[in-house]
């Protein structure tokens, strides 16, 4: 599948954009292993949070999935599990395999974790490290996946210190924390999103935060209610972008979550000249959401602040677009992390570019985007969905067509990315 994105007036709108993907995988996790039954509405009926619902069915979770976007869940309680029958495939999804095996890591049986073959080459041994220190056994393909689980009802509280800023490693040790003796705290070296904080504190556990250190108590049960999934400001920036983009557009994104630990892209892009407000802060239980409104305006290069790195992680291939599209050149550091996502993101998004007419220079951990004309020309996605859509963007300003290759994946986070931008005027098949 491919996309074929012509240079395109985009016109004054106001859109939806799908929920948001760590915030749907955490709710049907918690739900799951919670007393009694959790609604969830707003849930991103996309490819990975469905591999996790499907996961959790194969251990006896009774999920019902009432419309796309609607989710009721009879939580099995911390001990409800059951040993699945089959090879748990969580598809392309870090977030499903990293979490899920915090909470197998507490389970009394041995199961096994595998993916696709993105998910097969992503590093498992920043999470297999700290889970065997609580008791956990797990083997891998050299840190890689499929993963064999064996886990142990009683787990050992940890006092660990990440060597990498990771939500999902720190997910992975407060969940498995849940099924330990004492406390289990993590430290992190920058902050990153903290939505299983938040969505742990809404059903009721004890989370302690001071000082980048976040502490739990094992044997605490969860409490299941309602979850309100806010739509996912991952998938809004690249509206976002194409809005800043275009010759004159006003565009509304409506209900987005902008919890503090997200919302780096936006202060990214704010920077560079980008003409975005927040309008009707409200919550979402303990999540906060906002309509964005965006203006069409023009951008400008300069050093990104590495501060906000964990805070946009998987922004940086629509802002590498950002920087092509912007006066001058965009420095990028401290952002190694990039090479071990979906795709080396660092590279496939030079390679991207580069093809379209844009300077590049990449080092380890970092990028300078020369600003410039963006020519046509096709360009390949590598399977990334977040690759795919910000070349798509890169199509909306481009002198001619440009075709991305590789774009099914883009099911994984943002069903319905085509009508979503067809929708607001862009040509794009
Ligand atoms: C996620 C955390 C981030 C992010 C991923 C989703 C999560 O990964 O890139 O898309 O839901 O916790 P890392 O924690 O590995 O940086």
């Amino acid at each position: 599948m491919q996309f074929i994105v012509q240079p395109s007036a985009i016109s004054d709108a106001t859109v939806s954009v799908p929920g948001d993907k760590s915030v749907s995988h955490r709710a049907l996790m918690l739900g799951a292993i919670a007393e009694g039954r959790t609604n969830i509405s707003g849930f991103l009926a996309g490819e990975d949070c469905h591999a996790t619902l499907t996961a959790l069915t194969s251990m006896g979770v009774n999920i019902e999935q009432t419309s796309s976007t609607e989710i009721v869940i009879r939580g099995v309680g911390l001990h409800g599990l059951t040993k699945p029958e089959i090879e748990l495939d969580l598809g392309n999804s870090g977030t499903a395999m990293r979490l899920m095996t915090g909470i197998l890591s507490g389970q009394s049986f041995s199961s096994v974790l595998t993916g696709d073959e993105s998910l097969k080459s992503r590093p498992m041994q920043r999470i297999i490290t700290p889970l065997s220190m609580m008791g956990a056994s797990i083997d891998s393909n050299d840190g890689h996946p499929p993963l064999t689980v064996t886990g142990k009802a009683q787990l050992k509280g940890i006092d660990y210190k990440l060597p990498v800023a990771s939500a999902q490693v720190k997910s992975a040790l407060l969940l498995a924390g849940l099924y330990a003796d004492g406390v289990t705290t993590v430290e992190e070296p920058a902050v990153t999103r903290d939505h299983t904080e938040r969505m742990l504190v809404s059903m009721g556990a004890n989370v302690a935060r001071a000082d980048g250190r976040i502490s739990i108590t094992g044997s605490q049960g969860l409490r299941g209610g309602d979850i309100q999934v806010p739509a996912d400001l991952s998938s809004a920036s690249f509206v976002i972008l194409a809005t800043i983009l275009a010759q004159q557009a006003e565009v509304l994104i409506q209900g987005v979550g902008v919890n503090p630990t997200r919302t780096g892209v936006i202060d990214i892009l704010q920077a560079m000249g980008g003409d975005i407000r927040l309008e009707n802060a409200r919550l979402y239980g303990e999540e906060p959401i906002a309509d964005i409104r965006v203006r069409s305006s023009t951008l400008h290069g300069g050093p990104v602040d590495s501060r906000l790195v964990s805070l946009a992680i998987d922004e940086f291939p629509v802002l590498f677009v950002a920087a092509a599209a912007a006066k001058g050149a965009t420095k990028f550091s401290g952002v190694g992390e990039l090479r071990v996502k979906e795709s080396d993101r660092i590279a496939t998004m030079a390679t991207g570019l580069r093809s379209l007419g844009i300077r590049v220079d990449e080092s380890d951990d970092g990028a300078v985007v020369y600003g410039g004309a963006i020519t046509g020309g096709r360009v390949e996605s590598q399977g990334d969905h977040r690759v795919a859509m910000s070349l798509a963007v890169a199509g909306t300003i481009a002198a001619n067509e440009v075709t991305v290759e590789d774009v099914a994946s883009v099911n994984t986070s943002f069903p319905g990315f085509v009508d979503c931008l067809s929708g607001m005027g862009v040509a794009i098949q």
